[in-house]
């Protein structure tokens, strides 16, 4: 049986946080409601066309998708199992937010099967978390953390941002500092990008942002893989550590260029050399779903040249590199016959190096990653 990732978005949160786009905003109890019975109708329209998949990894993110009551989640997750060829070893990840978590909900999470929580704290200074529009203090995170490890979660993310308005480089080490000793098996850090239509742009624009320098947004990052590696927290992609076997399976199927499938607003799929993405209007979606039809609005079908492209791409994301032996056997052909002059002027300019069966990005070529990539194009 192929296998493949599957990706659930919940696009509801308590609030917008100041700097995300993501798709997501309030809403009414009924649009919750029609929501979930649209979900549903997409996993039926789905579960034939991947009735020779197994599913390796679920991912329901959001939005906030703890803001839905336990009741809801539970009824996505029966529809799931129905649907589709579930691996007993699954791993299943839920994205929450702290404040919007109970003991009630974990140990339900806990039951119905989910494995791996991922929780939004972002920083640990109050303040920080007011400016920024989060919904939630650094104690509200620290009650739903310990919570989630007495309702038996045993591989908990949490996701922090670095770069923040107003934020030192010592305020980011206090924040890095607490999470270590809290113990989580997996970290995402990010640099906060300022997205186009968020608040922070606006107020970037207007120059009311107090934004770190580039030269201390590095420094934060290179603190963050020292501190992190020092405790045992290994980086093993760009933005991402982990304690050793804990590595995000579902991520990790994005960075290899594997197939996954994404149900709900828009959400994007990678099945059969073909990239499609669903409809980013809730409304539009739940009307698709009614009226029985898929909610894709465009489709990409990529050549061989394409995916050979795009594994090498995601492949050097990862600290381990590009594995060459998979490379082979995946296009029956070896990386040096299709690039070596390429590779071996990149190695020259310091940016990649070769080790083993791999070839990685050097330190400079994660900084210039983009010099990189575009030999390859
Ligand atoms: C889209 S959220 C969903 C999970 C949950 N609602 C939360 O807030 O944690 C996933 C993560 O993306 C990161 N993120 C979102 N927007 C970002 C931005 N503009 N810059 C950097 N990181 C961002 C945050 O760390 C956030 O926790
Ligand atoms: S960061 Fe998370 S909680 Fe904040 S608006 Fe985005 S999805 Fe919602």
């Amino acid at each position: 049986m192929k296998e493949i990732g599957l990706y659930l978005h919940i696009p509801f949160c308590i609030q917008k946080c100041k700097y995300c786009d993501f798709v997501s905003d309030r809403q009414k109890n009924e649009t919750i409601d029609s929501y979930v019975e649209a979900l549903r109708k997409e996993m039926n329209i789905y579960s034939d066309r991947l009735s020779s998949h197994r599913v390796e990894t679920i991912f329901i993110g959001g939005g906030t998708p703890s803001i839905l009551d336990i009741k809801k989640i539970d009824e996505i997750v029966k529809e799931l199992f129905k649907n589709f060829n579930i691996s007993k070893s699954v791993e299943f990840t839920i994205e929450s937010n702290p404040g919007t978590l109970t003991n009630d909900k974990l140990k339900k999470y806990n039951d119905i099967g989910i494995n791996r929580l991922s929780m939004g704290l972002q920083s640990f200074n109050n303040d920080i978390l007011r400016v920024i529009g989060r919904i939630h203090t650094k104690e509200d995170f620290i009650n739903n953390y310990n919570a989630a490890r007495e309702a038996g979660f045993k591989n908990i993310n949490v996701d922090l941002i670095y770069g923040l308005p107003g934020q030192s480089l010592k305020d980011w080490e206090y924040t890095l500092h607490e999470v270590i000793r809290l113990n989580p098996e997996h970290i995402s850090a990010y640099s906060l990008k300022i997205e186009e239509g968020t608040a922070f742009k606006r107020l970037l624009d207007e120059n009311k942002l107090n934004l770190p320098s580039e030269e201390d947004d590095r420094k934060m990052y290179d603190l963050a893989i020292k501190l992190l590696e020092h405790h045992g927290i290994i980086q093993y992609e760009i933005s991402n550590f982990s304690k050793l076997e804990y590595e995000c399976k579902h991520n990790l199927i994005y960075w290899n260029n594997k197939e996954y499938l994404g149900l709900g607003v828009s959400a994007h799929s990678y099945i059969n050399r073909c990239r499609y993405a669903n409809t980013s209007d809730i409304n539009e979606y739940i009307s698709l779903m009614n009226e029985g039809r898929d909610a894709v609005i465009s489709e990409e079908y990529k050549d061989k040249r394409d995916e050979i492209v795009e594994t090498i791409f995601l492949g050097l994301r990862l600290n381990k590199g590009l594995n060459l032996e998979l490379f082979e056997n995946r296009f029956s052909t070896s990386i040096y016959d299709l690039y070596g002059e390429k590779i071996k002027r990149l190695v020259d300019l310091g940016l990649l190096y070769e080790e083993g069966n791999y070839i990685r990005l050097t330190r400079y070529g994660m900084d210039v990653s983009n010099q990189a990539f575009i030999e390859f194009l």
